[in-house]
């Protein structure tokens, strides 16, 4: 404690001293300068090659450009070198695995539906980032999960729905940048499938761009998220990282975002500053200090106050981050803190006759399935993290129990003889034989994705589901399932089970995480951030909208808005568990008698009339004018609240102007519609609790 105090102190002491020492030559140093001027002040002073020298990078991960992406120091400036690593979970270090931890993944902060969870994720990564050493931290990954099978929604935040991409990218940008390392908000923009990602051009009109795939990276502008990234693709034929509609105007000029735009690995394909992109990465065969003499001067002063501005924000200029990337940087404090999240993300899908929480005692469980064991917690690719170890699920419930540890082979087993407690492992290979001497079977399952490919179907392999079906028709067992899964599954078998509990990908602290929800210890607060189809390809998508026409280079957005719970809604299908679904130990009485829409202010009292403490996700959904042509219902306004057994909220929320709007492509804006809105509060998007109308003038 004494000594980073001392040591906050000494680096004031210097930032000060050079201030008022250079407040002539370096005017930049000023501190009551704002960012930007600061910014603007610095790029001035710089000749045209180190202008040039900071609109590229490299990523070698090598000795001299350790990181995954790296922008030269410029030492007689005292400009520190940019060190960009991914990624949108963790820090990933591909050498010193098992140095960082391995967090949950974004959806399953996004499944917290909790503006502090997020910041607390965003917060423990950016420390890291920190200590690694890196000033630049390649995430959160935002984008809105159009298709079920997309290989990288795990990374993402904003499940289904752009209002709660936007809700929580806020927190996340702001927990990593509160850290002194700038946020990257990635992948700008319809980067919405893995498959013919080099290729393929997502083909979106500018109102189904601006009402659904927009909304998150505002949310990252209005946190002042200091950089984005360009994605792979094409946008309606132009390639994202020259895309002037998108990068210039929609990003820049419309949503005002005043940081830097890099491009994805290998994604420049042209010197393409004025159409909005800042810098190249990695390499410079496009961005370099000769093809730059070409560009208007004041383009490329701008791209380097764009990318100097975050710089002196987040005290990167100021306090140069003295980390190296060899340091160790996970801790137990960072696993607990993983593990909380984790724990406020789980969604419990079904509980049929309260089967969970299970009981300590008296009790004679079986746990199956090799995920007990080997749990898979995270997702591949850029996006993964190589944690120094997973606790195996089987290992927290014996913990739990106060069970000797049993190792992962078939059939082994322990007994706490003081509360009557048997725990039994099997890895779930063989039919389940004789199951007399249990009463509960916890069924482990996972399914995995990964950058650069997407999910051939969402079904589990490996014969997972032909176990969990085998052990459902067992007689005389309670059966509870864990899914491990980077976005939506199948659960063809659900009616023959009691209690499903979900973690997308959970992180390295997943099996302490799901003993404690197993055992009530944590009780589950997550909700869906994305709908739990019935069967493959519900939504009836066709060959041109995913994987696209014209070997899968042109996917058209002929849907518009109609994907996830929009299009279930409009086609009113029952999901198998619909979007904002989640349930709690306790119980949460919504008094329609207190449903009340004043204005724009719209409230209901919610109560715990459970018997333990617990957290409800509170959801407000809009219905809009008819002749809007909007979905039926869209979140606009949604709250997690922690109650205490027996304890009342009045859950309040006020529209805005844009949340009873549209895009109006005409004039390029929001247009404010008129007429009659539904509102609705509710518990999930088909659990509604109250409706109202909002008349609008
Ligand atoms: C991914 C980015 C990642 C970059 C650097 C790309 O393949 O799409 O998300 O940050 O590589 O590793």
């Amino acid at each position: 404690m004494i000594s980073k105090a001392l040591t906050a102190a000494c680096c004031l002491l210097v930032v000060s001293a050079d201030a008022t020492q250079t407040g002539l030559d370096k005017p930049w140093m000023d501190t009551a300068l704002s960012p930007k001027q600061r910014a603007q002040a610095l790029v001035e002073k710089m000749t045209y090659e180190e202008k040039a020298s900071m609109l590229h990078g490299y990523g070698a991960q090598t000795d001299d450009w350790p990181y995954v992406g790296n922008v030269a120091a410029i030492d007689r400036l005292g400009i520190p070198a940019l060190r960009y690593n991914d990624g949108p979970q963790g820090f990933r270090d591909d050498k010193l695995p098992g140095t960082s931890t391995a967090w949950p993944s974004g959806l399953t902060a996004g499944a917290s539906w909790d503006k502090h969870t997020v910041y607390n994720w965003g917060k423990g990564m950016g420390v890291e980032f920190y200590k690694k050493g890196a000033n630049v931290q390649l995430g959160p990954g935002v984008c809105v999960a159009r298709v079920p099978h997309n290989g990288r929604n795990f990374e993402y935040i904003s499940g289904e729905d752009p209002f709660l991409g936007y809700t929580l990218v806020q927190p996340a940008v702001k927990g990593i940048q509160d850290q002194g390392v700038i946020a990257n908000v990635k992948h700008y923009v319809n980067n919405n499938q893995e498959t013919n990602r080099n290729s393929v051009s997502e083909n979106v009109d500018e109102r189904t761009r601006f009402e659904m795939y927009y909304p998150p990276f505002k949310g990252g502008v209005e946190a002042n998220v200091g950089s984005m990234m360009c994605s792979y693709n094409k946008i309606n034929h132009v390639w994202s990282c020259e895309n002037p509609e998108t990068l210039r105007r929609d990003l820049k000029e419309v949503m005002g975002f005043e940081g830097y735009v890099m491009s994805d690995w290998g994604a420049t394909h042209s010197l393409s500053i004025a159409e909005g992109l800042d810098q190249e990465m990695p390499g410079n065969e496009t961005f370099n200090r000769i093809s730059l003499k070409s560009v208007d001067p004041k383009l490329v002063a701008d791209s380097v106050t764009r990318i100097l501005t975050p710089m002196f924000q987040m005290g990167v200029m100021d306090t140069p981050n003295p980390n190296k990337i060899s340091n160790n940087v996970t801790s137990d404090s960072h696993n607990d803190i993983a593990r909380e999240i984790s724990q406020n993300s789980t969604i419990l899908l079904q509980n049929e006759n309260d089967v969970l929480p299970l009981a300590k005692d008296n009790i004679r469980i079986v746990v199956v399935g090799d995920q007990a064991w080997n749990a898979v917690v995270h997702g591949g690719g850029s996006g993964s993290v190589t944690p120094a170890w997973v606790k195996p699920p089987l290992w927290s419930i014996c913990d739990k129990l106060g069970v000797e540890r049993i190792n992962g082979e078939n059939g082994a087993s322990g007994c706490n003889a003081g509360s009557k407690v048997c725990v039994t492992y099997d890895d779930g290979s063989k039919s389940p034989g004789n199951t007399d001497k249990y009463d509960h079977a916890i069924l482990f399952v996972q399914t995995s994705s990964h950058e650069g490919g997407d999910r051939t179907n969402l079904s589990f392999a490996g014969g997972q589901d032909e176990m969990v079906s085998a052990w459902g028709v067992v007689d005389g067992l309670k059966k509870v399932v864990v899914m491990s899964t980077p976005g939506a599954v199948l659960t063809p078998w659900s009616k023959d089970i009691d209690g499903i509990l979900l973690n997308f990908m959970p992180g390295q602290a997943m099996g302490d995480a799901i003993a404690n929800t197993l055992f009530g210890d944590s009780n589950p607060s997550g909700k869906l951030p994305l709908t739990f189809p019935n069967e493959e390809n519900e939504q009836r998508m066709t060959i041109s909208q995913y994987p696209g026409l014209d070997n899968g280079e042109n996917a058209t957005y002929s849907e518009t808005f109609f994907f996830g719970y929009r299009w279930y809604d409009k086609h009113n299908v029952q999901p198998k568990f619909p979007f904002g679904h989640g349930l709690s130990y306790s119980k949460f009485l919504y008094d329609a008698s207190t449903f009340s829409i004043k204005d724009r202010t719209v409230e209901i009292d919610v109560k715990n009339v459970g018997s333990v403490p617990g957290g409800e996700v509170v959801q407000l959904y809009v219905g809009f004018p008819s002749s809007s042509g909007e979905p039926v219902r869209q979140l606009k306004g949604f709250e997690k609240y922690l109650l205490e057994a027996g304890e009342t909220v009045t859950a309040s929320f006020t529209l805005t102007d844009r949340d009873l709007s549209i895009w109006d492509v005409a004039s390029h804006k929001w247009a404010l519609q008129k007429g009659e809105f539904t509102i609705e509060v509710g518990t999930s998007s088909r659990a509604i609790r109250a409706t109202g109308l909002l008349e609008q003038k």
